[in-house]
């Protein structure tokens, strides 16, 4: 694709998407999160070489949130092996609001549907190794810093902090989970270790890089290494596909028809296959949780670039 022509036409579509930041409101149950203006909206766009083109609030930090449930998922892959964490976590979507605790009473054995949900992510977390949570944060950070290039990429303490003062959905989910033996790590540090993950602060910028990798089968394309297994990256997008957009996830598979995972800090991460990735950033959510421009955008992006994959 021509440079110019795609930077004109992400700064074209992005403008378009605009009108929609008002029809959404930013995530309030983390209150830090509350703190950001719900108006912003920015895209980012890796090509296989490397090259990035952007358009608006494409540099504004913010956090990860459930993006980083995909890199959470492929360190556990990685460290455990398929069969292992497959055992703990399911491979299904479930309908229901990402923090649903239902379905992990009512479903026997109580392991958690998919590894996007919190219920699942945290049982992820708890698969996560290394000596104590800095290690075992350093597995995931590691992982991001080699993807993107970004050798400064870290926790935002602030929000790590707002969450875990006030994440008593979350510990409910995660001392179910050790009841039931899916969790048999320390529950209050595997939590540490999942609200950290979430807080990781990015660009969209570097989502685009993280989305790209993805779409390249686990190889950053540009040096040729492979840095995630061929496997893990699919397993990666089929779960973007099936939950990466939660209970939203089928509409946005007609709708978009790209594999892409968002977080309650207004980010969606998309990888189309071998052609590129794809990080947005806009903080105003729908009544689901995923961004309510970003999911235009990546609309109009689709039928402008001809993206989808089905
Ligand atoms: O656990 C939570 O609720 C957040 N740290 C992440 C949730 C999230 O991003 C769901 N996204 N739509």
């Amino acid at each position: 694709m021509d440079i110019e022509s795609a930077s004109n036409q992400l700064a074209e579509k992005v403008q378009a998407a605009s009108e929609y930041t008002g029809q959404g409101k930013v995530a309030a149950y983390i209150p830090e999160l509350a703190k950001v203006d719900a108006r912003m909206l920015g895209a980012a766009v890796c090509m296989p070489d490397g090259t990035i083109v952007s358009a608006g609030d494409a540099d504004v930090p913010f956090t990860l949130q459930s993006i980083s449930k995909i890199f959470s998922l492929v360190v556990a892959l990685c460290q455990n092996g398929h069969k292992h964490v497959f055992e703990r976590v399911g491979k299904e979507p479930t309908g229901d609001p990402f923090n649903s605790i239902i379905k992990l009473e009512t479903i026997k054995p109580h392991k958690p549907l998919n590894p996007m949900i919190n219920a699942g992510a945290i049982a992820v977390a708890g698969m996560i190794q290394g000596n104590g949570v800095e290690e075992r944060l350093d597995a995931i950070l590691g992982l991001l810093r080699s993807v993107t290039g970004n050798r400064g990429l870290s926790v935002n303490e602030a929000v790590y902090r707002s969450e875990k003062r006030t994440a008593d959905r979350n510990r409910a989910l995660a001392w179910f989970l050790k009841d039931s033996g899916v969790l048999t790590t320390d529950v209050e540090e595997t939590l540490d270790l999942y609200f950290r993950h979430c807080a990781i602060e990015v660009t969209a910028k570097d989502v685009a890089r993280l989305g790209m990798v993805l779409a390249a089968d686990g190889i950053i394309p540009h040096t040729g290494e492979r840095i995630i297994p061929r496997e893990v990256a699919r397993i990666c997008k089929t779960f973007m596909v099936t939950c990466g957009m939660y209970n939203a996830s089928g509409e946005f598979a007609i709708d978009v028809g790209i594999p892409a995972k968002s977080g309650v800090a207004g980010g969606i991460m998309a990888a189309v296959p071998q052609r590129m990735g794809i990080g947005v950033f806009g903080p105003a959510l729908d009544e689901k949780g995923n961004s309510v421009a970003g999911v235009k955008l990546l609309e109009l992006l689709s039928q402008e670039w001809n993206l989808g994959i089905f």
